[in-house]
């Protein structure tokens, strides 16, 4: 048994207090406690779905496709509760967000070092979207760019598996910015075109692509978010809001995965 003022098993284990104690709203609104929680929810969320495609790239790197699509897979699963919490953010009427917006000041989502991480880690490496002092801040970030990333890895892969992947794709300055290549086009196109010949790099491809279509559609569902709560007004990061996030939303991860279909 615990003494009375000890956490028990359950709290202790989880630190759960502490969990609880993260919270603090700078209004009386009971939305903005909504808010501040679906926020730390979809933060864990990301690192959940980071932990999974961090083990898919390793198993990649051991020439496991198998074990790294079951990585894939279950960060799927946890990319499908992320826009489940959209539900909970549609909640909150407009004119409830408007009594605590303002006490957000600048504070934004293009912020959150996880969820960079998590497209650095998949392979969409835009340095201009993180300020250098986030970088300094949260030495994972820069850590990462020195790493390949899943989609480098990938493609490493399907070079040791004898398929004709460009050599500058196989040799690239991890930190670069991935730059679309037909080379790549072409052996997803060999891919498909015999599935059953190219058993592991076709399930490969179709987990890459559902990963990336949950992505597109997370991203999709916060835009429509945002004209819900925000109409045309700029956001608080500074953008010019939806306007602004309806380029980012025209990003697609493995771009070659989605061209091809254009000629298959
Ligand atoms: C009322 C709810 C929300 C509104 C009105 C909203 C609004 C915005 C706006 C306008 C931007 C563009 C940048 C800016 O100027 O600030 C943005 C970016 C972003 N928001 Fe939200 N947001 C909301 C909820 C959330 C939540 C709950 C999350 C997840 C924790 C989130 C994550 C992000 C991310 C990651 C970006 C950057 C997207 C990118 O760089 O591709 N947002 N948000």
């Amino acid at each position: 048994m615990n003494e009375p003022n000890e956490p028990n098993e359950y709290v202790g284990y989880a630190r759960m207090d502490a969990l609880h104690s993260l919270q603090e709203p700078r209004t009386e609104s009971p939305f903005e406690m909504s808010f501040i929680l679906i926020s730390q929810v979809k933060e864990l969320l990301f690192r959940m779905v980071h932990l999974e495609v961090d083990q898919a790239r390793a198993r990649l790197r051991e020439d496991c496709p198998a074990a790294a699509c079951r990585a894939l897979s279950r960060a799927v699963r946890h990319q499908r509760v992320l826009i489940g919490c959209w539900e909970s953010m549609n909640a909150m009427p407009v004119d409830e967000f408007l009594v605590f917006r303002d006490t957000l000041g600048q504070a934004s989502g293009t912020q959150s070092f996880m969820y960079r991480l998590l497209e650095f880690t998949l392979g969409n490496r835009d340095t201009a979207m993180v300020r250098s002092a986030d970088l300094d801040a949260f030495p994972q970030l820069r850590a990462e760019l020195d790493r390949p990333s899943l989609y480098d890895e990938v493609l490493r892969f399907l070079a040791r598996s004898g398929f004709p992947v460009p050599e500058h794709l196989r040799t690239r300055e991890p930190a670069s910015r991935y730059e679309p290549d037909e080379g790549v086009e072409k052996v997803w196109l060999a891919v498909y075109r015999d599935p059953d010949g190219h058993r592991a790099a076709y399930d490969l491809a179709e987990q890459l692509l559902e990963m990336a279509y949950r992505f597109s559609h997370w991203r999709a569902t916060h835009l429509l978010v945002v004209e819900r709560m925000l109409g045309g007004k700029r956001g608080s990061g500074g953008s010019d809001g939806a306007a602004w996030l309806r380029t980012v939303n025209e990003h697609r991860f493995f771009p070659e995965l989605w061209t091809m279909r254009s000629v298959l």
